[in-house]
């Protein structure tokens, strides 16, 4: 279905930069995302475009998610929805190194190519390569008729509209939307019951008014934009679902503010990057209301004692009990969903760093928009 493209998607429409445009253009293109594609009667979605039948998504054993930069964090996010609600093995590589290292290509594997652009030479070669090897391979790309979109074996276009600055915002987030209804279709011919593919539905239904809350409460986030902009280096902390949205949140931050910022799971802190915390390396932590949360507030805690500075990212249900802590609060999804809505506001974060640091905010140096070479 080719993609309704209005003359003000392509200016400014009022605004400083394109990429704060498509922060704020989060919620119409989640609808563009969702819209036929649900059955809240079945909890299910429909996917015409996959040209894959419920017997086809029955028979894949594994899912392999292949990307490059954001849309291989995208995949990780991806790849655990995947798991979570469809009980299917799923990961994520980076295409530019899957394509390099002679990749068995398992005929019950589904693979799934993911891009903004669908031009990305590397996820393309990956593409090939996988195609050439007779695996089966559909794609979750903006772009209509790309090159990636054209090779695969069917599809979801995203639907986000053209995006224009370098830094990926509004398409992430409908590729991470992609992955959930992906989810949804691999489960629902499983174990995944009604009850729980309708709550998904309204869950997924739900997300662009939050969305909008998010955006609309980005003078909360502005606010601690200055300790970042500030830092010569940041650790962004995360654990499961959490750790892919802080490899975005580095990513986003790194891309536009030039800053080193580093993710780590928070698990892992305590194993080596623990000797780097004083007060002059800030963290954002990603603490949503899951089981993992006393974990997470201890480690917190372990920061806090070495004079570190933490911005929590997290639900208002989240109990901080004396840990004295900045916090923007995000809206709870289904926790199977919650990395969508935690990722938004590390856009505006990095946004807000590069602003008051004066960068080129929709083309930062060194940077592409879509790296069409090797
Ligand atoms: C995202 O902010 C980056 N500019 C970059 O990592 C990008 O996601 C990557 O190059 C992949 O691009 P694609 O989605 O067009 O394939």
């Amino acid at each position: 279905t080719a993609i309704d493209i209005q003359a003000d998607d392509l200016d400014l429409g009022g605004h400083q930069h394109y990429m704060y445009k498509e922060i704020q253009e989060q919620p119409e293109c989640l609808e563009r995302m969702i819209r036929g594609r649900l059955d809240d009667r079945f909890g299910v979605s429909r996917l015409d475009g996959l040209n894959l039948t419920p017997r086809d998504l029955r028979g894949f054993a594994r899912v392999k998610i292949l990307g490059c930069g954001s849309a291989y964090y995208a995949g990780q996010i991806g790849a655990t929805m995947i798991e979570d609600l469809a009980r299917v093995p799923a990961d994520a590589e980076a295409a530019s190194e899957f394509r390099y290292r002679n990749p068995i290509i398992e005929a019950d594997t589904l693979y799934i190519a993911v891009s903004q652009s669908g031009e990305t030479a590397d996820t393309a070669f990956a593409v090939e390569e996988v195609k050439r090897k007779g695996g089966r391979v559909v794609g979750l790309v903006n772009v209509v008729g790309s090159t990636i979109a054209r090779a695969c074996d069917g599809g979801l276009y995203l639907h986000a509209g053209p995006e224009i600055a370098v830094a990926s915002t509004k398409a992430l987030t409908n590729m991470a939307v992609g992955f959930a209804m992906i989810a949804l279709a691999l489960g629902r011919v499983r174990d995944l019951s009604n009850a729980d593919g309708q709550r998904i539905v309204a869950a997924l239904r739900a997300l662009p008014k939050q969305v909008a809350a998010i955006v609309e409460a980005e003078s909360q986030i502005a606010e601690h934009a200055k300790i970042c902009a500030d830092a010569r280096s940041l650790f962004f902390i995360g654990r499961v679902r959490g750790f892919p949205v802080a490899r975005e949140g580095a990513q986003k931050f790194k891309e536009i503010s030039y800053r080193h910022a580093e993710a780590y799971q928070t698990s892992e802190l305590k194993h080596g990057p623990l000797a780097l915390i004083d007060e002059e390396l800030p963290t954002v932590a990603i603490v949503p209301s899951d089981d993992l949360a006393d974990r997470n507030l201890a480690a917190m805690q372990q920061i806090k004692a070495r004079k570190g500075q933490v911005l929590a990212i997290t639900h208002d249900d989240v109990d901080f009990g004396d840990l004295d802590v900045p916090r923007f609060v995000v809206p709870r999804s289904e926790p199977e969903l919650d990395p969508i809505l935690l990722t938004i506001p590390l856009q505006l974060l990095a946004y807000h760093a590069a602003l008051i640091l004066g960068h080129d905010i929709d083309k930062p140096r060194n940077l592409a928009k879509s790296v069409t070479v090797e």
